[in-house]
């Protein structure tokens, strides 16, 4: 599969534009995607705009959320509007479909190629259709070997300064068209992040309970971030050196040899000027700072290309069969359904030995994890929170897997020595300021944001009036998991920010303490008058979790709420609510 990235001035004079759009968090479209996707709303666009454009849309989307490929439905809509032509059908990749993404792309590629065979009246290579002929592309990336191990003097360990220049070599060579960006040294970004010093990490749950969560606080030192309630913190994880070891091992990679990786095309070297930019680094920096080598799921391509590299005849047999559509399910099976990692899928077929190049290209970049912050800074001037729940989770197999970043963390111990975590901020949710009365949701770790906001409200309260608060949470057991209890219940007394004398309330479900379960919704429904009160007061309603099932229950229970409290049908009462939504006052964030 090959996709056009289409820069915003040049889309009326393109003949012919294949999007694949995922959309992400409550139906939003992708970072990369937002200066491009308000161009294209511009009310100065006319109809005609795109008459020359013929295009194809497939949208990537979880049907587990409302807002369902939105993203990819509204673009093909846009692009229709501006007068572009589509040639098939757009497509939509459900995460949630028992063979993944490819379920309905295999089909629609066969369409593709189909349509466009037929435009440009020359038969294209097929590739979904035929797999047993498949040529193998060029890969993207030149690698130079600069000097190899034994040439080396002095073993280098990777020091942040080599480790940028690490991701930004590779930033480099995957830019394409030539655009040039230009990083801004004295701003905080994720091509610039600020090392923050931990200075606590305390686990919130008991010891010894399934549940692990831990409270993380950084200090900003001298670096002038500053965030509000909402926002989040870009955590960069480190891998485990075991890990990266036995990764060097298998792909017979010399860690100490140093490189210099290029684009094949030469476009795109846009960092050629600047000669820092074209400093060698460690074949071990490399994969250490830029491979996500404990990713997950790798994807088709890569069992693709690994059967062109395959040696032993039964493991090239078998490789093929997984990328082929008849394999699509199996391979589902073996690589998603399990989430087999890099590593592992590499160890199961011993022949295949993959040039750097090819790592580089395949080997899922590894990425920052978005924390909700949950402090206030006003409350704690100088420095970040964050909430973690270190994430573990067993297979179909029965093996047990591990969250790179939270199991990372959660092992620091910034009391035996000073430790550094590179961290920049994102913005998130808005809350609305002060005179607002808010019905918060947020069972587990989604209490978060809300502690930072609580935190806000609590500072502001000193100088002027704030309004009331309800604040729903939830959590397995009293004893085990009641993340941030003392602060809620100190909240909860009269002279607090959700005291009920206020108009407010703070109210814990405890999943686990009984033999049936009992959530936020429940006590939502429980305490359906209060909620109603305070729904009609003109709230605003904030809805935050890790449950998938969570915002759609809770939705639910409000929806319960008005019928009874508001005497109206479940069809006005969902339209009361879908108003909410509408007008800004009813907001998910679910992850
Ligand atoms: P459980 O683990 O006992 O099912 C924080 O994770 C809390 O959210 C836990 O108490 C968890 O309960 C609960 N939870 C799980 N699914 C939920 C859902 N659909 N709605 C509300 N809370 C849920």
């Amino acid at each position: 599969m090959w996709c056009l990235l289409v820069t915003v001035g040049k889309l009326e004079s393109e003949k012919l534009a294949i999007f694949i759009v995922s959309t992400t968090g409550q139906g939003d479209p992708p970072d990369m995607m937002k200066i491009f996707w308000k161009f294209l709303l511009r009310r100065s666009l006319s109809t005609a705009w795109l008459k020359s454009l013929k295009f194809a849309v497939f949208g990537l989307g979880d049907s587990g959320y409302l807002q369902y490929n939105v993203v990819g439905k509204k673009l093909d809509r846009r692009l229709h509007d501006l007068g572009g032509m589509p040639i098939i059908e757009r497509g939509l990749g459900d995460d949630q479909h028992p063979s993944g993404y490819e379920a309905s792309l295999d089909p629609w590629l066969v369409s593709l190629w189909t349509a466009m065979a037929s435009i440009s009246g020359r038969p294209y290579a097929l590739h979904t259709l035929s797999y047993d002929n498949l040529a193998l592309d060029r890969p993207k990336y030149n690698i130079i070997i600069c000097k190899t191990s034994s040439e080396v003097s002095t073993r280098k360990v990777g020091d942040l300064e080599e480790v940028n220049r690490a991701v930004r070599m590779l930033d480099s060579a995957d830019a394409m068209h030539g655009v040039k960006e230009t990083v801004d040294f004295s701003v905080i970004c994720p091509r610039n992040p600020y090392l923050a010093r931990m200075v606590c990490n305390k686990r919130l749950t008991r010891n010894f309970s399934e549940r692990e969560v831990h409270h993380i606080e950084f200090d900003l030192g001298s670096s002038g971030l500053t965030y509000e309630p909402g926002d989040a913190l870009a955590v960069m994880p480190s891998q485990s050196e075991v890990m990266v070891d036995a990764f060097m091992n298998r792909c017979c990679l010399d860690p100490d040899s140093i490189v210099l990786v290029q684009a094949a095309s030469k476009q795109n070297d846009f960092w050629q000027g600047d000669s820092n930019m074209n400093k060698p680094v460690t074949v071990r920096t490399l994969v250490q700072s830029v491979m996500d080598i404990a990713s997950a799921s790798p994807r088709r391509y890569f069992l693709e290309v690994m059967s062109h590299f395959a040696t032993a005849e039964h493991e090239k047999e078998r490789l093929r069969y997984f990328v082929s559509p008849e394999g699509r399910d199996d391979l589902y099976q073996y690589n998603q359904r399990e989430r087999r990692t890099v590593l592992e899928v590499l160890e199961d077929f011993p022949s295949v030995q993959l040039p750097l190049e090819w790592l580089l290209q395949l080997v899922p970049r590894l990425q920052p994890r978005l924390f909700s912050i949950s402090s206030s800074l006003i409350m704690h001037p100088n420095q970040v929170h964050i909430t973690v729940a270190v994430q573990k989770w067993r297979t179909p197999l029965k093996r047990t897997r591990h969250g790179l970043c939270s199991t990372w963390l959660s092992c620091l111990e910034p009391q035996k020595g000073e430790i550094y975590v590179p961290i920049w901020c994102k913005k998130g949710l808005k809350f609305p300021d002060a005179s607002m009365p808010l019905l918060l949701v947020g069972p587990g770790t989604g209490c978060a944001p809300f502690r930072a906001l609580i935190e806000e409200r609590v500072a502001m309260s000193v100088v002027s009036g704030v309004a009331p608060i309800m604040f729903f949470f939830g959590c397995r057991q009293e004893q085990d998991d009641f993340l941030y209890k003392d602060f809620w219940l100190a909240q909860a007394e009269d002279s607090g920010v959700l005291s009920t004398t206020k108009g407010g309330g703070f109210f814990a479900a405890f999943s686990r303490d009984q033999p049936r379960k009992v959530y936020v919704q429940h006590k939502i429904e429980e305490y359906s008058a209060k909620v109603w009160a305070m729904l009609q007061s003109g709230c605003a309603v904030y809805v935050a979790g890790s449950a998938v099932k969570m915002p759609a229950d809770v939705f639910a229970a409000l929806e319960k709420v008005v019928m009874k409290e508001g005497c109206q049908s479940e069809d006005a009462a969902r339209k009361w609510l879908k108003h909410l939504e509408r007008v800004g006052r009813y907001h998910v964030e679910a992850w």
